[in-house]
């Protein structure tokens, strides 16, 4: 008797955009030159094998595995809960869709704390498939940024609300209000631009202060609650499809209600089951 071994999912081409399939893989300088052309630039986070293949099919160029798993997928508070041993195995899954979009992935919290800590977490992630790692902060890390360059691993900076530092903060709170938190966002991202970041993301920072980054760099903002005039628009999937209806977030209106209709769908099929007779 012959045994079927592969999940019929995993086939590499089922249902694959042809378009897709003969393109060339995205590469870290091929993100960094779409703003040279002013070519916006639409990232989304996935977690899985699924939705990375969705998003790959629609031709999303940048796909990040978030440490935003930890709340959207692994039901934490908040992301320092995230370890390096759950982004290597939500990377394993996402990198199984091969995607043609760079796949960058988050350095959890703690696992960037020292430059050896970063360079090791930083393999980690490429082992488990990522193209590229992605680590909060800016002047204050930039040793371990540094190190991760010079070892060939694409970096994605992350300025403004850092969400690993949630619980210091004391909440998730807008930046560039001040005059201090203005200038410390123009030093941090020039310092992530000298070290060959290949782009950055600006989180919650005041829409003029973000269009003024934007302006100055020549690398791609990636904004998140940052306003229009970013170089590209980054949300956490599961906000965009409407999956998590337990909380509602300002930057962030969902363009389907799937927590709803899965609700239906569920409820419907139980129905059914319930009301079928045995033949
Ligand atoms: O963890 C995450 O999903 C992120 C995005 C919100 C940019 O860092």
């Amino acid at each position: 008797m012959s045994v079927t071994t592969q999940f019929p999912l995993v086939e590499p081409d089922v249902g694959r955009n042809r378009s897709l399939m003969t393109d060339q893989k995205i590469t870290a300088e091929a993100i960094r030159a779409m703003k040279g052309r002013g070519e916006r630039i639409a990232a989304l986070t996935a977690y899985d094998f699924p939705m990375t293949r969705l998003l790959d099919e629609v031709g999303i160029p940048l796909i990040l595995v978030g440490d935003s798993l930890g709340m959207v997928v692994l039901g934490y508070p908040d992301t320092p809960q995230v370890t390096l041993a759950e982004m290597e195995h939500h990377v394993r899954a996402a990198a199984r869709a091969k995607p043609r979009a760079l796949l960058a992935a988050d350095l959890p919290y703690r696992s960037y704390q020292t430059v050896e800590d970063a360079l090791a977490s930083a393999m980690r992630l490429v082992a488990a498939g990522a193209d590229a790692v992605k680590a909060e902060g800016g002047r204050e890390i930039l040793p371990q940024v540094r190190a991760i360059l010079d070892n060939g691993i694409p970096f994605f900076g992350h300025l403004g609300m850092l969400p690993q530092h949630v619980l210091e903060e004391g909440g998730y709170r807008v930046k560039g209000k001040n005059e201090p938190e203005h200038q410390a966002l123009l030093a941090d991202a020039d310092a992530l631009v000298e070290a060959g970041a290949f782009a950055v993301v600006l989180e919650l920072v005041t829409p003029r202060v973000a269009g003024e980054v934007t302006r100055r760099l020549p690398i791609p903002t990636i904004g998140i609650g940052a306003g229009p005039d970013c170089d590209g628009q980054i949300l956490v999937t599961p906000d965009l499809l409407g999956l998590l209806p337990w909380y509602s977030l300002k930057h962030v209106k969902p363009r389907l209600n799937a927590a709803e209709q899965m609700r239906t769908v569920v409820q419907q099929w139980k129905e059914a089951v319930e009301k079928s007779h045995a033949s």
